[in-house]
C-alpha cells in the first residue's frame, strides 16, 4: 500500500530535523577531541536514556496494563508493552556493557545508583515536553512520542558507518547494530495504522506540530550527549530546520510506491 499524502507530509517535516541529528554525530566522530573519555560520557547517557526513557516508563505501563487485563486487545497491548521493556532493558544492557569493555582502572564504575548520575538538563526538557504532550493531546500525544522515539536511528546508524577504524570503534558498532532493528520496529509502531485511523486534517496538522517539537529538543539533548560538537548558533538553524531532509525507507516501513 502507497503511503497517504498526509503521511508523506508528516515524514517530510520530520526529515530535516532526523538530518539535524545525524549531523551530531557525524561532526562528533570526525573530530579531534573526541577521546575514550568522551566516548564513555556519551555511552553512560545512553545507558541512562534506555533505563530512565525507556525501561522505567514501560514498567510503570506495564503495572497499569495488567490492573486493566479485560479482553484481547488489552492483552495484546500489554505483550506490546513488555516486549518493548524487554528491548529497552536489552540496549541498557548492551550500552553498559560497551561501558565496562571501554573503561580503564580510572575510569568510576557505570553503577546503577552512578546511572542516575548521567542525567542531563537537556534530555529533561524532551522528557518533559514528551509527558506534556501526553497528558495535553492524549492519543495523537502517545503516536507523537513513538514517532520521534529514536530519532530515526541516526545515531545507531551513524556509529554502525564507523566500523573498521579502531577496536573500541568496531565493538560500538556492534552494539550500535543490535539497538538500531529494534529502534526501527519502535519508530514504525508509532507510524503503524496510521493511514488505517480516520485522522482529521487538524489531527494530522497537530501530529506533525507535536513530532516537530520533540524533534526540535532532540537537537540540544543530543548534542549536550555527545559533550557539544556542533555551535550553539548551528543548533539553533537545525532547528529552524535548515538541514537537507533525511530519506525516509519507505519500503523498509513497509510502503508500496
Ligand atoms: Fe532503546
Ligand atoms: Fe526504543
Amino acid at each position: 500500500m502507497a503511503p497517504s499524502s498526509e503521511l508523506r507530509a508528516l515524514i517530510e517535516a520530520n526529515a530535516p530535523l532526523w538530518s539535524g541529528e545525524a549531523e551530531i554525530f557525524g561532526v562528533y566522530w570526525a573530530s579531534a577531541s573526541r577521546s575514550r573519555r568522551t566516548d564513555l560520557a556519551w555511552i553512560a547517557r545512553q545507558a541512562y536514556k534506555e533505563m530512565f526513557d525507556g525501561v522505567v516508563p514501560r514498567l510503570a505501563a506495564g503495572e497499569v496494563g495488567l490492573a486493566g487485563l479485560a479482553n484481547r486487545h488489552s492483552r495484546n497491548e500489554l505483550l506490546t508493552v513488555l516486549r518493548e521493556a524487554y528491548e529497552e532493558y536489552r540496549h541498557y544492557c548492551l550500552f553498559a556493557d560497551l561501558y565496562e569493555e571501554l573503561a580503564g582502572p580510572d575510569d568510576p564504575p557505570l553503577t546503577f545508583e552512578a546511572l542516575r548520575g548521567w542525567s542531563w538538563p537537556e534530555n529533561e526538557a524532551l522528557a518533559s515536553i514528551r509527558v506534556q504532550h501526553r497528558s495535553e493531546q492524549g492519543p495523537i500525544g502517545a503516536r507523537a512520542c513513538a514517532i520521534t522515539e529514536g530519532g530515526y536511528m541516526t545515531l545507531f546508524a551513524e556509529a554502525m558507518r564507523q566500523r573498521g577504524r579502531s577496536a573500541a570503534d568496531d565493538r560500538i558498532a556492534d552494539a550500535c547494530k543490535e539497538v538500531h532493528d529494534d529502534e526501527f520496529t519502535h519508530m514504525l509502531e508509532g507510524i503503524a495504522g496510521l493511514d488505517d485511523e480516520p485522522l482529521t486534517a487538524r489531527e494530522w496538522e497537530l501530529l506533525a506540530e507535536l513530532t516537530t517539537d520533540q524533534l526540535r529538543l532532540r537537537i540540544p539533548m543530543r548534542n549536550a550527549q555527545f559533550g557539544f560538537p556542533l555551535p550553539a548558533d548551528r543548533v539553533r538553524e537545525i532547528q529552524d530546520g535548515n538541514c537537507e531532509p533525511l530519506a525516509f525507507d519507505y519500503a523498509q516501513a513497509g510502503f508500496g510506491s
